[in-house]
C-alpha cells in the first residue's frame, strides 16, 4: 500500500511540499490552524506569489475540475492522525521578539497537537528550520504523548527550497538530508523520496543533530558569501575598484564559484537573517559561541549595506537633506520572483529615505500589496514608468527581469533627472549611460 502523507502547516514550505508530494503520486492531507488558508487552498488558490505553485496545486486539489484529487486540506488533528503514515511538520520558526533565538512555539504546538492523536504507527518528519537539539527533545515528547508510544518515530528532514524556485527545488532537490534513529525511518523516507532519488538527487543519512545543523550551516555559508562580496564592495569603493569585475574574476575559480557573489544592498527575507541569528543564539547556549562570532560580522556587513545605499543616494542628490526630493524605488520584495517583503533591504532603504523627508514612490511587480500593508505611508505607483515620472533619482533595489528589460531611453523621457543607482548590480551600465543616464552602482567606479 502506498504511503499516505500529511503536511502540517501550509505556508510557503508546507503548501509547496503538499503539492509536490501529490505530484509524486501520494495521497496527501494538509492541515493548518488558520481557516482562511484552508479555504483558499481548497479552492486551489495560493496565499502568496510563487511561480508554478498554483498550477501544481490545482492539478491535485480534490474538487477542482480535472484534478487528480490526491490533495485535500483540513483543520482536524484527529483526521490527520488517522489518515497519515508520514506526517511532515512544516510550520514556521520566526525570530523571537527582541531576541536572536528562534521561536519554537509553533513547532512545539504542532507536534503536541499531532502526537496526542497518534494511535497507530507513524513517522513524524520535521522540516522546519530549528535550533540543533530540538529533534531529540521533540522525539521524547512524542514518546510521552502518543497513544501508540514507540510505534511513532521522529525523523528530521531539512528543507532547502528557495523562494521563486520552490516548486522546482521541492520536486528536484539538489540533495535530500534525513536525520534518523532507525533503519525503519530511513526506509520510509527512501520510499517517500524514491522519485527524486531515482532521478539523481543525493540522499544523505545522518543523525538528528547533523541534519538540523546542515540547514543552518548551509544558510550561514550563503550569508557569508554575500557579505564577503559586500565587504569587497566596500573596499572597492574606498580603493576605486570594481566589485562586479572582481566577483567575475574570483568566480572562475571553481573552488569559489560565481553564485551568490552579487554585491549590492544585501540579503533579507524570512530565512537567512533570522537563521544566522538563531544559529548564534543556539551556539551560545551550547558553549560554542566563539565558533560563530564571525556570523555577527556577516550580519553587520549585511545590515550596513542598507544605510550605505541611503548615503549613496544622498550624495548623488548633492548631499544634505532629502526634503523635497523625489525618489523612485524599483523593487520592494527581498528578491525577485517572490511577493515576500519580510526584512526586505529594498523596503528598508525606501523607508529610511521616506522617514528622512524624501518623497518616495515604490513600484514592484508582485510585492505591492504586502509592501503597502507593511509600509502604508510610502508612495506607490502602478508601474515602473509611473514611479519614475518626475523623479530626481531612480533606485534599482530588487533585480526583477522587468527592470532589466526597461528601455532606458524611453524612461529617460519621464524622469526629472537621468540618475539611476543600482543597488543590485544587475542593470547594464553601458545601456543606461548610452541613453544619457548617470549610472552608479555599489562597489563600482562612477563612470
Ligand atoms: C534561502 C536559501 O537559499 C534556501 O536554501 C533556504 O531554504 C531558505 O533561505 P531564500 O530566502 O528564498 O532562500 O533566498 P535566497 O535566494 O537565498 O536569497 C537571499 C537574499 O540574498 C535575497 O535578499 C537576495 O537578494 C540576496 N542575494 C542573493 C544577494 O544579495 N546576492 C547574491 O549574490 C545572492
Amino acid at each position: 500500500m502506498a504511503l499516505k502523507i500529511t503536511v502540517i502547516g501550509t505556508g510557503y514550505l508546507g503548501a509547496t511540499h503538499a503539492a509536490a508530494m501529490a505530484e509524486l503520486g501520494f495521497e496527501v492531507l494538509g492541515l493548518d490552524v488558520v481557516p482562511e488558508k484552508i479555504e483558499m487552498l481548497t479552492r486551489g488558490e495560493v496565499p502568496m506569489y510563487e511561480p508554478g505553485l498554483e498550477d501544481l496545486l490545482r492539478k491535485h486539489v480534490a474538487g477542482i475540475e480535472g484534478s487528480t484529487g490526491r490533495l485535500r486540506f483540513t483543520m482536524d488533528w484527529a483526521e490527520v492522525a488517522e489518515f497519515g503514515d508520514v506526517h511532515f511538520v512544516c510550520v514556521n520558526t520566526p525570530q523571537k521578539h527582541g531576541e536572536y533565538a528562534c521561536d519554537m512555539s509553533y513547532v512545539d504546538a504542532a507536534v503536541e497537537s499531532l502526537a496526542k492523536h497518534l494511535g497507530k504507527p507513524a513517522l513524524v518528519v520535521g522540516k522546519s528550520t530549528v535550533p540543533v537539539g530540538s529533534a531529540e527533545r521533540l522525539a521524547a515528547r512524542i514518546l510521552e504523548l502518543a497513544p501508540a508510544g514507540g510505534e511513532v518515530e521522529l525523523a528530521w528532514n531539512p528543507e532547502f527550497l528557495r523562494e521563486g524556485f520552490a516548486v522546482q527545488d521541492t520536486l528536484h532537490p539538489d540533495r535530500i538530508v534525513v536525520g534518523v534513529c532507525s533503519d525503519r525511518a530511513e526506509k520510509t523516507l527512501r520510499e517517500v523520496y524514491a522519485t527524486p532519488v531515482g532521478q539523481g538527487s543525493p540522499f544523505v543519512v545522518t543523525d538528528f543533530p547533523t541534519a538540523e545543523l546542515v540547514k543552518t550551516a548551509a544558510n550561514s555559508f550563503l550569508a557569508t558569501k554575500i557579505s564577503f562580496i559586500n565587504a569587497m564592495a566596500e573596499v572597492c569603493e574606498a580603493a576605486g575598484g570594481d566589485v562586479a569585475k572582481l566577483a567575475e574574476a574570483i568566480g572562475y575559480d571553481e573552488r569559489i564559484g560565481s553564485k551568490f557573489l552579487r554585491a549590492g544592498i544585501g540579503f533579507g527575507g524570512g530565512c537567512l537573517p533570522k537563521d544566522i541569528r538563531a544559529f548564534m543564539a543556539r551556539a551560545g547556549e551550547l558553549g560554542a559561541d566563539q565558533a560563530l562570532t564571525f556570523l555577527r560580522e556577516i550580519d553587520s556587513i549585511n545590515m550596513r549595506r542598507r544605510g550605505q545605499m541611503v548615503e549613496m543616494t544622498r550624495e548623488a542628490l548633492g548631499g544634505g537633506s532629502f526634503l523635497g526630493k523625489r525618489v523612485a524605488v524599483l523593487g520592494a520584495t527581498f528578491k525577485p520572483d517572490s511577493d515576500d517583503v519580510r526584512d526586505s533591504p529594498a523596503l528598508n532603504v525606501a523607508g529610511q529615505i521616506h522617514l528622512q523627508g524624501g518623497q518616495v514612490t515604490v513600484y514592484d511587480p508582485k510585492g505591492m500589496d504586502n509592501a503597502r500593508r507593511l509600509f502604508p505611508t510610502l508612495g506607490y505607483a502602478e508601474s515602473a514608468e509611473a514611479a519614475v515620472r518626475g523623479a530626481d533619482v531612480v533606485l534599482h533595489l530588487t533585480e526583477w527581469r522587468e527592470f532589466r528589460e526597461l528601455d532606458p531611453a524611453a524612461l529617460g523621457e519621464l524622469a526629472g533627472t537621468r540618475l539611476i543607482l543600482d543597488g543590485r548590480n544587475a542593470l547594464d551600465p553601458v545601456l543606461w549611460r548610452k541613453a544619457g543616464w548617470t549610472y552608479r552602482a555599489m562597489g563600482r567606479p562612477a563612470a
